[in-house]
């Protein structure tokens, strides 16, 4: 059985992250051995959104694809980034006409990797629904060539049903536990993973659901251990305690603030595009 290996990882949250990143992820893909790396990069820019920048970090960082999630429209200057360059993701179930792309297929090594990206509506913003989006994207896959980075589900040119055999990512940017446990076992059967993003704390459910998909309800983040969610603590506490909308800033590595990088890596049966194991990742800098 022809196997192959993909490293996800967690939201990067500002320079900290970006530097964390640098610093981890090459020496993760060989100890690994990862065949493809997706890493969220949508709080890489000063914690909020991208700029072509920071996203030329992550891809140089080694990331193949970078997906991302609500805070990706941030940097009005990065719109442009999202049309022109095909390595950045966001949310596929924006409405129709949204500027940039929503899934991606990526040949590497001879091996025709999907990278999903879909976003949550639970606490979240209402847009379209992530289930349909994937049912829409998944449906098209089979007559998809490696050549096709054009979101089907935008353009609502659907292609005929025909299952993909290929290695599918699914990045599901969302608050709700619910909801990416619902998401994991409808989508289950159809994707290699389904990995959570957004809340970036690592959660510890990570299982292969009953069809053979890959799951973890959250990846958590890169960037700074030890304070909140990778923002500084202080600023948060201010925040939580008075509900005065501070603006977050990253937190900065300090006595006791170590650097963090944290994911999964999935076994993946080339043949079926099943999961064959799914373990945690969690790596710390000095
Ligand atoms: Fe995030």
């Amino acid at each position: 059985m022809a196997v192959v290996k993909a490293l996800m990882i967690g939201d990067v949250v500002g320079d900290s992250g970006l530097d964390a990143l640098e610093g981890l992820l090459p020496a993760a893909i060989r100890e690994y051995g990862a065949d493809f790396v997706v890493v969220n990069g949508e709080n890489a820019a000063k914690g909020f959104g991208l700029t072509e920048k920071t996203l030329r970090r992550i891809l140089s960082a080694g990331a193949d694809m970078v997906t991302s999630g609500n805070h990706v429209w941030e940097k009005r200057e990065f719109w442009p980034v999202m049309e022109k360059e095909p390595r950045i993701l966001r949310p596929a179930n924006y409405p129709a006409g949204t500027v940039g792309r929503g899934w991606a297929l990526m040949e590497k090594a001879g091996v025709p990797w999907v990278v999903i990206n879909l976003q949550g509506r639970e606490q979240m913003t209402p847009i379209d629904c992530p289930f349909r989006a994937f049912d829409a994207i998944f449906n098209g896959l089979g007559s998809a060539t490696a050549s096709d980075a054009h979101p089907l589900y935008e353009s609502g040119g659907f292609l005929p049903d025909s299952p993909f055999t290929g290695p599918i990512l699914v990045d599901f940017h969302a608050e709700s536990t619910r909801e990416k446990e619902a998401l994991g076992y409808f989508i289950d059967g159809r994707a290699s993973l389904i990995a959570g993003t957004h809340t970036h704390v690592q959660t510890a459910d990570e299982r292969i659901l009953p069809r053979g998909s890959g799951y973890i309800t959250d990846l958590g983040m890169t960037g700074v251990a030890g304070a909140v969610i990778g923002m500084d603590t202080k600023i948060c506490l201010d925040q939580t305690r008075t509900q005065v909308p501070y603006h977050m800033e990253p937190a900065k590595p300090g006595p006791g603030l170590r650097e963090v990088m944290t994911g999964v890596v999935v076994e993946i049966d080339r043949e079926t595009g099943r999961a064959l194991s799914v373990a945690r990742v969690a790596k710390f800098g000095g």
